[in-house]
Parts: structure tokens; C-alpha cells; sequence
């Protein structure tokens, strides 16, 4: 469509997304993940990319096509993703997580198929890093954008996330709704902002959700001056 350099909502800035799952290894054949599709982080980055962004996107294992002009690097376990993402931080005005990071990984890798015995019904599991936790402890003037994939008590989940990572705006979505969530093309969500804002949007497919998205990061990125 029509979009003169002028009117690009995003131009000259640096935006980091991360998308997908990741993929916390058992051993040579098996992994802990999720559900994540892609589609949402990946409409994103289409969509910065469109307004003028430099596009770093950061994506766990997914079976979509990369969107022309982001720069792509490929990751699997969240650790893999959490350096990835601080390599790129200091110079970044934006990250938007996206991502749905495992939040356990096997606490021992083994390097051969483990075999199945009498008794042995436990995987040991450790915490891994939460990156936006990370991220918002060594905020200084990135615009921090978070996701919440909920079930249930939406709002109070998502406004919890916002204080305690240090965002500037949670993306929630109920993942029981119906054309919201996992694999969908659609979604329905809303957009938690510091300011207390609060704006539901309706059923839109992935695509509009990441216009709006953009729209309310560039009005941030306007509140702050940069
Ligand atoms: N996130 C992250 N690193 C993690 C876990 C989550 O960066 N290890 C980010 C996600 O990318 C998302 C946001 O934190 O932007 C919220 O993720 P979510 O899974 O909803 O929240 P958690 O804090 O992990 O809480 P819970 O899963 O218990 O709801
Ligand atoms: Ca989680």
C-alpha cells in the first residue's frame, strides 16, 4: 500500500522481536516446548519492517518464512534466546517478547537417547532465565513490550507482569477464547500500558493485531521523546 518514507511510524528505529517457542532438550531425540506458532511475532516484525524499523527478529524453531528485510537469527533453548536478545539490547529503542520462552528445562542434557527403565518417572527440572525480567531490570530508555497468554484472571495476570518486568506494555490474550491464541491466524487481545491505559481490542486477524501493536508503541516511543 501507500507509505511514503514521511509517514513510516518507525523509521530510523531499532526494534527487537522475539517469536516462537523455545526448546529445552531431554536428550538427542526429546525436548520440553509449547504450542507457540510464530505467526503473532513474525506479523510483527512484517509489519516494523513496513514502517521503517531495522528488524532484528529472534525466533525459536518455526515453520515460517522470515519476512523480507529482517535480519533473522535462529535459536532453540531459552537460554540461546536470552543471549541473543541482551547481544542486541544497549543499542535496541524497542523489544517486543513475543516468545513463548519455556519456563523450566531438564536440568541435566543427556548426549544419548535415554532409555526407558522400571521406576523412572521424573525429569529433574530448573528455572531458566525470564528474559523480559532481565531485560527490565537494565531498562534505560528501550521501549519493553510483553506478552501474556492466559487462561484465566486475565486483567490481574497481565498488570502483575507489567510492574514486575518492568514493561511499558503487556499484550494479553485469553488462549481459551475462540479465534484467540495458539496456531490461529486471528486473535482478540488487550493492551495494558504503564500509563493505566487499557484497550481491548476485538477479533482481528494476527496482521491488524500487529498494526495496532505498532501504533500504540509509536505513540510511546513519541511520549518518550525518542
Ligand atoms: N518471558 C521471558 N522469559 C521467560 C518467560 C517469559 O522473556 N523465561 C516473557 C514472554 O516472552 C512474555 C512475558 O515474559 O513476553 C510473559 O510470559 P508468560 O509466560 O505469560 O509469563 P511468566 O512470567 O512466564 O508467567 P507464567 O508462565 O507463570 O504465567
Ligand atoms: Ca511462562
Amino acid at each position: 500500500y501507500f507509505n511514503p518514507q514521511e509517514h513510516k511510524k518507525l523509521k530510523g528505529k531499532k526494534v527487537v522481536i522475539t517469536a516462537g517457542p523455545t526448546r529445552e532438550k531431554i536428550d538427542p531425540v526429546r525436548f520440553i516446548s509449547n504450542h507457540s506458532s510464530g505467526k503473532m511475532g513474525y506479523a510483527l516484525a512484517e509489519e516494523s519492517v513496513k514502517q521503517g524499523a531495522r528488524v532484528i527478529l529472534v525466533s525459536g524453531p518455526v515453520s515460517l518464512t522470515p519476512p523480507q528485510g529482517v535480519e533473522l537469527v535462529k535459536v532453540e533453548s531459552a537460554e540461546d534466546m536470552y543471549q541473543a536478545v541482551l547481544k542486541y539490547y544497549d543499542n535496541a529503542d524497542v523489544v517486543i517478547k513475543t516468545a513463548a520462552v519455556a519456563d523450566y528445562r531438564p536440568k541435566i542434557t543427556f548426549d544419548h537417547k535415554v532409555k526407558k527403565q522400571v521406576g523412572d518417572t521424573n525429569i529433574e527440572l530448573e528455572r531458566t532465565n525470564d528474559i523480559l525480567f532481565e531485560l527490565g531490570k537494565r531498562k534505560v530508555n528501550q521501549i519493553l513490550v510483553g506478552f501474556a497468554a492466559e487462561t484465566d484472571h486475565l486483567e490481574e495476570y497481565a498488570q502483575s507482569k507489567l510492574i514486575r518486568k518492568n514493561a511499558d506494555m503487556i499484550v494479553a490474550n485469553n488462549v481459551k477464547a475462540e479465534g484467540a491464541g495458539f496456531g490461529t491466524d486471528t486473535n482478540i487481545v488487550t493492551l495494558f500500558k504503564r500509563s493505566g491505559e487499557v484497550i481491548p481490542l476485538p477479533l482481528m486477524s494476527k496482521n491488524e493485531v500487529a498494526g495496532k501493536i505498532i501504533e500504540e508503541i509509536t505513540s510511546l516511543c513519541k511520549d518518550m521523546g525518542t
